[in-house]
């Protein structure tokens, strides 16, 4: 295998104890899916290379794979932060402007939707409801949620996490 994440010591590591997934799933029926899951759980997302991989020692065509990691929201393809934060856009946050609590997010941030701080502490997410519409506008990071934010608690709420 030709590429970056997949070729020092501490990343053959990583790949032998892929192999040993696919090798367990490889002949039974269905071993894509679960397969992706144990993948994540080593790797933490799912990289082009690890893809190709799993394509390739299952001999079915990237684009299979692909399509599956894409299909279903628990897989991603990109690194998350140690911090995932949620902003809601459901009907009762986006009504009390959680639109422009994302906004400040990712200008305090300097990043976009799905994407993770350079030091890998914070990520960005936009979801459609996280249960607590009693307190929109409401962000979730990680198990922590807040309710009844302001554009301006943006930088207060991240210090909680910046200790
Ligand atoms: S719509 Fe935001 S918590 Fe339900």
């Amino acid at each position: 295998m030709a590429n970056c994440c997949l070729e020092n010591s501490e990343s053959k590591a990583l790949l032998d104890k892929l192999d040993e997934v696919i090798d367990k799933y490889k002949d039974t029926a269905g071993p894509l899916i679960p397969i992706l899951h144990e993948a994540q759980g080593i790797y933490g997302y799912l990289p082009f290379e690890v893809q190709l991989h799993i394509s390739e020692r299952l001999g079915i065509p990237l684009a299979d794979v692909y399509g599956v990691v894409t299909f279903y929201t628990g897989f991603n393809t990109k690194p998350k932060g140690k911090y995932v934060i949620n902003v809601c856009l459901g009907t009762a946050c986006y009504v009390k402007g959680s639109e422009n609590i994302l906004d400040r997010f990712k200008t305090t941030l300097g990043i976009d939707i799905g994407d993770c701080t350079e030091d890998q502490i914070f990520s960005l997410e936009a979801c459609r409801c996280i249960g607590s519409c009693g307190l929109a506008p409401a962000v979730m990071i990680n198990d922590d949620v807040y309710g009844n934010v302001s554009p301006d608690d943006v930088e207060s709420i991240l210090a909680n996490y910046q200790l």
